[in-house]
């Protein structure tokens, strides 16, 4: 089975159960602080998953491009992938566990889905502690269904337990869903979750999300129950097609073949060859998604510009230890490019910009690798002299700041060599230096929910108001390009060929100030795109909509499409006031603001 069959295999599948397809989103969350990239199909449902109504209904279904760089040192083994897709089905108050359960067993086992032999399920639950209670529901579920007990594991919060992601948000217990590979057990404790010897593959998990976790720890019950579950397309293709490993499936195959012609190797004959064809294939899978995305993010030394300019140098470095000393990347790139233009149209509309940027950072890096390589080599008798084997952490900086090199790939180096770095040591030096630290690198390492505080919901809504209040001082060729909130400011990107002046800027304040004074009331309508669009309601052209959209109105003031969540008065959301106007790119202005209390 192909990914486009099993996409459409479970979309149908759902839908015949009562779902709406859903459009999946971007990569990159908007009006989230908390994380760099989109790391589960939940994620964009955050907000409904706390209570917010969805237009399309309480039953949804969609697939969602994920990137999770947590593991991004693991890729080269044979499991580990930083870019994957999520396939998954929502209950939105709607049905809970037993439903859910049943309909996992029916689209994994059943002949017309996709035929698992239920022999080869395990299953693993909650056990239970002091937040919430011993699942025997589910367990009891799966019984009905003919898994026996000796396949029904109980397991602690670590393993059956999902979210928040971040420090608060929707969470709750889950049933993991494993097939038997049939490999030999590695021991008595061979079992999902006693082992990761791979026998046993998780390739679904249904979260019964209960509870909203608060910031002091507490565990909430929700009101409205939900259903979150997420299938992963890779490790299921895998099982389907009887392989052991991903990289052995028709996903990344042609990729490793093709970088594996360019170095003259063959995958599969040498385990060192093989890591670095495998860090080849996932980093540039990845790094083509981040660059394909609509909210198009760019090589860059801050959050997800520094992640992508990490996966790309990795790739290159690996590369060069192949043997390859041209530039390469576009030959992989086109592969994934081809692969996912038809369930991600914007692979193929953005696929110039995929292979110019992969083609100007791989020209960038290799200016300086080999010196940079020279200079480390160079270094390292030295360092093996010293007793503690550890690169001090103002030379990482140096090799940073002078050759590029990603910190964690100097670790990399380091460790080929039998050296470690000195990472709290480098850390004081990088921020020092650039004051990376707000902008989010080392944020890209922890998962997180999106924050739903009363500011972000505030600035959320003087987001609105400045949108409008920019058309009326500037006039209608405003555009939204962008939008980014965190806490303390909201961020908007637009169209406008020209800095705007003092008087613009103190008029658009004066229209936002004086429509929060008014304390206009904030309502939502769910209607029809087009209705909306009728309507004369603002809708940023970078979304994905479904038919029907959630339409908030602030008075008599303004109108767009949005997914909330909003205030619901304007009144109390503090004074706005703009700290910052500049060029974002060409033609595009940015906005930094904030609300004072
Ligand atoms: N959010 C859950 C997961 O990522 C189910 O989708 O596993």
């Amino acid at each position: 089975m192909t990914p486009n069959e099993l996409r459409k295999k479970y979309i149908d599948f759902f839908v015949s159960k009562g779902h709406k397809q859903i459009p999946g989103s971007s990569l990159i969350p908007e009006n989230d602080p908390t994380v760099l990239f989109t790391t589960a199909g939940m994620h964009p449902l955050v907000p409904y998953l706390l209570g917010e109504a969805h237009p399309s209904g309480t039953r949804l279904t969609d697939y969602q491009k994920c990137i999770r760089t947590g593991d991004i040192d693991s890729v080269g083994d044979a499991l580990h992938l930083t870019f994957f897709e999520m396939l998954g089905n929502w209950s939105l108050g709607d049905y809970f566990k037993e439903e859910a359960i049943r309909m996992s067993f029916e689209f994994l086992t059943s002949k017309e889905w996709l035929g698992f032999d239920p022999e080869r399920l395990s299953v693993t639950v909650f056990a239970g502690d002091e937040d919430a209670p011993r699942d025997e529901e589910s367990a009891a579920v799966w019984r009905s269904l003919g898994i026996p007990d000796s396949r029904i594991y109980f397991l602690p919060k670590e393993d059956n337990w999902w979210g928040p992601a971040g420090e608060t948000g929707p969470c709750g217990p889950d049933s993991e869903m494993f097939i038997d590979t049939g490999k030999e057990p590695c021991g008595p404790d061979c079992r999902p979750g006693g082992c990761s010897c791979g026998r046993f593959f998780e390739i679904w998990n249904d979260v019964f999300m209960q509870y909203n976790k608060r910031k002091d720890g507490s565990f909430v019950p929700l009101e409205r129950k939900c259903v979150d579950t997420g299938m992963g397309i890779e490790r299921t293709v895998t099982m389907m097609q009887g392989k052991k490993s991903v990289y052995d499936t028709e996903i990344f195959q042609p990729i490793l073949k093709a970088v594996g012609d360019l170095a003259s190797v063959v995958y599969g004959e040498n385990e060192e060859n093989d890591i670095s064809l495998r860090i080849i294939a996932d980093h540039i899978r990845t790094a083509s998604f981040i660059l394909g995305d609509d909210r198009g993010v760019k090589p860059s030394n801050v959050g997800q510009g520094y992640i992508l300019r990490r996966l790309i140098r990795r790739a290159v470095r690996h590369g060069r230890k192949l043997g390859i000393d041209t530039n390469f990347l576009a030959v992989p790139a086109q592969i994934v490019i081809d692969m996912y233009r038809e369930p991600y149209p914007e692979m193929g509309r953005n696929a110039s910009v995929i292979l110019e940027e992969l083609q100007k950072e791989e020209e960038r890096f290799r200016q300086t690798l080999t010196k940079g390589l020279q200079e480390f080599e160079k270094l390292v008798p030295n360092l093996l002299k010293n007793p503690q084997k550890m690169i001090p952490g103002r030379v990482v900086f140096r090799l940073y700041d002078t050759f590029g090199f990603p910190a964690e790939m100097t670790a990399e180096l380091a460790a080929e060599h039998g050296l470690t770095v000195d990472r709290e040591g480098f850390e004081a030096a990088f921020k020092k230096h650039q004051e990376l630290s707000k902008q989010g690198a080392e944020k890209a390492f922890k998962g997180g929910l999106a924050d739903h505080s009363e500011m972000t919901t505030a600035l959320h809504t003087a987001t609105h108001l400045l949108h409008k209040a920019l058309h009326m001082v500037l006039g209608d060729h405003v555009r939204q390009m962008g939008s980014n909130i965190t806490a303390e400011r909201l961020r908007f990107d637009f169209t406008h060929p020209e800095k705007m002046t003092d008087e613009q800027i103190a008029r658009v304040e004066e229209l936002v100030n004086d429509a929060i004074r008014r304390d206009l009331p904030v309502t939502m309508e769910v209607m029809p795109l087009e209705k909306a669009k009728d309507e004369g309601a603002y809708a940023f052209f970078g979304d994905k909509y479904d038919a029907d959209v959630k339409v908030y109105t602030i008075g008599d003031f303004s109108k767009e499409v949005c997914g909330g969540p909003h205030v619901s008065r304007t009144g109390t959301m503090g004074h706005f006031k703009i700290q910052k106007e500049q060029s974002s790119s060409s033609g595009v202005r940015r906005i930094r603001a904030i609300l004072e209390k």
